[in-house]
């Protein structure tokens, strides 16, 4: 297991066991006052939007192009630190990944 560190919308720390080879959407999606992810993880609504903490933005594999465009329409777009948290696949090194869900939109 993968131990994720997570403010949910209610400003509250959770942490979550995780499962590598799925997206952190699927392993937070279930969890109170979390993300709504209306399309399923087809890069298509932005409700799973994210805000990864600073120290592991670096960390991560950059967006793609398609995610990208999609955050960028968002009014709470961080150039930094959003991510649509279905196209962020969870790995081993991810262990303590750390980040925020942002507010529903
Ligand atoms: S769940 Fe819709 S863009 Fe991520």
């Amino acid at each position: 297991m993968v131990k994720l560190v997570i403010q949910d919308r209610l400003a509250r720390t959770v942490e979550v066991d995780a499962r590598p080879g799925v997206s952190a959407m699927e392993n937070i999606r279930d969890l109170d006052a979390s993300v709504d992810a209306i399309c399923g993880g087809m890069c298509a609504c932005a409700t799973c939007h994210i805000w990864v903490a600073p120290e592991w933005v670096e960390r991560l594999p950059p967006r793609s192009y398609e995610e990208e465009l999609m955050l960028q329409d968002s009014p709470n777009f961080d150039p930094q630190r959003s991510r649509l948290s279905c196209q962020l696949l969870i790995s081993d090194e991810c262990d303590g990944l750390s980040f925020t869900i942002a507010p529903d939109e």
